[in-house]
């Protein structure tokens, strides 16, 4: 098979071969990139994730700086929640208003119809369609139902999300409801970002390496999958990625997903002796090897390319950017990975 002329973003996720490795960075859309603070200094977080102008303008910034490979829509995972009606600030971390402790709270949760409650997202997908340089394909994205969960119980970033994981053995039905009722919803949404035009669509699953492997079989996958069979008939390709998910490779090897990303603490072949032949890898680079200099940010490149191999990788920070980094180590960085082979 020769390589495909259209995106080597989509052929990779097919496994299919390229003539350069495709690269994006996760939250490549922020805080290190200066006309995203010049923008932010002036429209608060929120402000900027519901104006379809802004949103698209923040999320094609990293694609005329850099010749990256795909999109990422400008939003963020507690999006649809706010448009659930949760009250929600941005601090810059997600604070929920009223944190999910009661089963009162759980049944009173409307299901998400994303045209009524946050038609401004679908909106953003187009107007980044309309405008994206060199055709790149838009990915549309929503956190995992567990990663939600985490945040709706304790209603803050912690370290350890301790009341979201006794909520799972205090209150094993509300947090299995709860788990159901965010799984439809995020189908919902993300069947919505398809329609508008996502040409890929990816759940973060930030939370899921606090977890053993028999929680989350039970809790986390469970309603990861029950997402995933519903974007199935989509026919997009579907990218699932689980921070600290090392330990878990085995059982997110049997999801239906296209893709999964890696964080940095499990090399890509490693990952892929578990994961099996048939699913791509995304990552999976140290956010901190972009304070390398630059001869060995290009060995880190490189290591992470042989470690994936030619076919099926899509390259990637193992997790989101750093707001330090500096934007001509992106450069360096996209740079590296498109010289040479895949
Ligand atoms: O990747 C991109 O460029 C697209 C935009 C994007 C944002 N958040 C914008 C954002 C995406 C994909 C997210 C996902 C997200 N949000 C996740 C999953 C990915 C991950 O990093 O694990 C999580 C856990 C959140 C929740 C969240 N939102 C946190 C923890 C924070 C705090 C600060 C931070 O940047 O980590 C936010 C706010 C947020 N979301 C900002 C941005 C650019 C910063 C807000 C600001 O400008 O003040």
């Amino acid at each position: 098979m020769k390589p495909s002329a259209g995106s080597t973003f989509l052929a990779a996720c097919r496994g299919e071969p390229v003539s350069h490795t495709p690269i994006w960075v996760m939250r490549q859309a922020g805080r290190y990139l200066p006309e995203y603070r010049e923008l932010r200094a002036k429209v608060d977080f929120a402000t900027l994730t519901r104006r379809p102008d802004l949103a698209a303008e923040v999320t094609l910034q990293p694609l005329r700086r850099f010749e990256l490979d795909a999109a990422i829509l400008f939003s963020d995972i507690m999006t649809p929640l706010q448009g659930m009606g949760v009250q929600i600030e941005f601090a810059p971390g997600p604070i929920v208003r009223e944190p999910f402790r009661t089963m009162k709270q759980i049944e009173a949760l409307p299901p998400l119809v994303p045209e009524r409650d946050v038609p401004f997202v679908m909106e953003s997908v187009r107007l980044v369609k309309a405008e994206v340089p060199r055709g790149a394909p838009v990915i549309g994205f929503a956190g995992g139902p567990f990663t939600l969960l985490c945040y709706l119980v304790c209603g803050k970033p912690t370290k350890e999300f301790a009341a979201a994981r006794a909520s799972l053995y205090a209150a094993p039905q509300a947090a299995e409801l709860l788990l159901e009722k965010l799984a439809d919803a995020m189908a919902a949404y993300l069947t919505a970002q398809a329609q508008a035009g996502a040409q890929a669509l990816m759940m973060f699953e930030s939370w899921a390496g606090l977890l053993a492997p028999a929680e989350f079989r039970h809790f986390a996958l469970r309603a990861v999958e029950r997402t995933m069979k519903q974007l199935r008939p989509l026919g997009v390709p579907l990218i699932y990625y689980a921070n600290q998910g090392g330990s878990l490779l085995a059982d997110i090897a049997t999801l239906d997903v296209d893709v999964v990303g890696v964080d940095w603490r499990t090399p890509l072949d490693v990952a892929r002796r578990t994961l099996g032949e048939r699913k791509a890898v995304q990552g999976n680079l140290d956010p901190a090897a972009l304070f390398a200099p630059p001869q060995e940010l290009r060995n880190q490149v490189q290591r992470v390319k042989r470690e994936a191999g030619p076919r099926g990788h899509i390259f990637n920070l193992g997790h989101g950017i750093w707001p330090d980094t500096d934007p001509d180590a992106v450069a360096r960085l996209v740079d590296a990975v498109h010289q040479g082979m895949p």
